[in-house]
């Protein structure tokens, strides 16, 4: 397993993290859960992502108890903040009041006492930038957050955090969280290169698309059973890309990701990876197997003419402007 620097800071990432929304609490039974860690850590993974709202919490708390007994210093642990955990006002958003509660519950559910990397899981227009960058920075200084970062800002809101927090001295975010996939591209518009310009690293969601990339999914055809196209909470999400159109598409890249000798899964990982403002990419896992299918990804190099080939296939599905241009 590979790693890198996220952004300009000193912390390093592996290639490949793994990440339990969907499956953590939810989809998959607590031992399913704890084999997917055990076969994350085991492949190298180091990066572990979760979030606060994460199965109402539960996923936090499943994840802590995976990783009871692993070394502290031996892996990365990431959450987030902002989507609501409870039915309160201030059980929300990124205002103070909640950002320091809700950073008090995830040290407790995970079962340590520092987040390396906590991040505002969306911008929140109703409240003062600086109230959220100040709160951040004070969990910062009280050593309960190593380092800051955010998830699907745009550009203007990413530039925004950086001046602000260099014109106040707080600490400044060292990533960002998109989805990005061969299917969904729109942050390589702004996003990517005002993060460069600023030192700023993307740690990208669903790089296979939530399975679609591997291409398990047919056209004119229901999906595999135990998927997530077939689990409750997980269908919803999954949906927009189960169409024939996007599904005949994928079927395409099965040649490609053969002349690579890669799976599917793979060519969808190291198709993230090959953009260098991308530090790690999160797959999800709903067994073990998965995982050891999925980092085969890192560290590998995929020529211009198999990318090409690959934007020639998904021309007429792939998103590539933000959403509401
Ligand atoms: N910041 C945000 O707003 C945000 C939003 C979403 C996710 N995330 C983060 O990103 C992480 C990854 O998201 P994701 O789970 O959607 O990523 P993904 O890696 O694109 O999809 C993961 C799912 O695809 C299927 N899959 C994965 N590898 C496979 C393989 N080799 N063969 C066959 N099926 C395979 C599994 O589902 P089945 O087996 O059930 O089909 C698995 O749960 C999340 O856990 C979370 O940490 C962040």
């Amino acid at each position: 397993m590979k790693h890198r620097r996220l952004g300009r800071s000193g912390l390093s990432v592996s290639e490949i993290s793994y990440g339990n929304w969907i499956t953590h609490g939810d989809q998959i039974e607590a031992d399913a859960a704890t084999a997917c860690v055990h076969a994350a850590l085991d492949e190298g993974i180091t990066t572990f992502d979760t979030a606060d709202v994460y199965a109402q919490t539960r996923a936090e708390s499943v994840l802590g108890k995976a990783l009871d007994g692993v070394r502290r210093e031996s892996y990365e642990l990431f959450t987030k903040v902002f989507w609501p955990t409870g039915p309160g006002e201030n059980d929300k958003g990124l205002g103070r009041k909640h950002i320091i509660e809700s950073a008090h519950n995830s040290l407790r559910r995970l079962n340590t006492d520092h987040i390396d990397l906590y991040q505002a899981h969306r911008y929140d227009p109703t409240v003062p930038l600086e109230e959220t960058l100040r709160a951040f920075d004070d969990l910062v200084r009280a050593g309960k957050v190593l380092y800051v970062g955010v998830s699907e800002w745009t550009a203007q809101q990413i530039a925004d955090a950086v001046r602000i927090a260099g014109q106040l001295g707080l600490d400044r975010i060292i990533s960002n969280q998109p989805q990005y996939s061969m299917l969904w591209r729109p942050i390589e518009t702004d996003v990517v290169p005002t993060s460069r310009d600023l030192g700023i690293s993307q740690i990208v969601w669903s790089p296979i698309a939530q399975g679609v990339l591997t291409g398990k999914y047919l056209p004119g055809q229901p999906p595999p059973s135990g998927s997530r196209a077939t689990a409750g909470s997980g269908a919803g999400f999954i949906a927009r890309f189960l169409t024939d159109e996007v599904l005949g598409a994928v079927q395409d890249l099965r040649p490609i990701a053969a002349d690579a000798g890669l799976t599917m899964a793979q060519l969808a990982v190291a198709w993230v990876l090959q953009n260098t403002n991308v530090a790690s990419a999160i797959v999800g896992a709903s067994r073990p197997e998965q995982v050891k299918d999925n980092v085969g990804a890192s560290g590998v190099v995929l020529e211009p003419a198999l990318l090409a080939r690959i934007d020639e296939v998904l021309a007429h599905v792939a998103v590539l402007e933000p959403e509401g241009d």
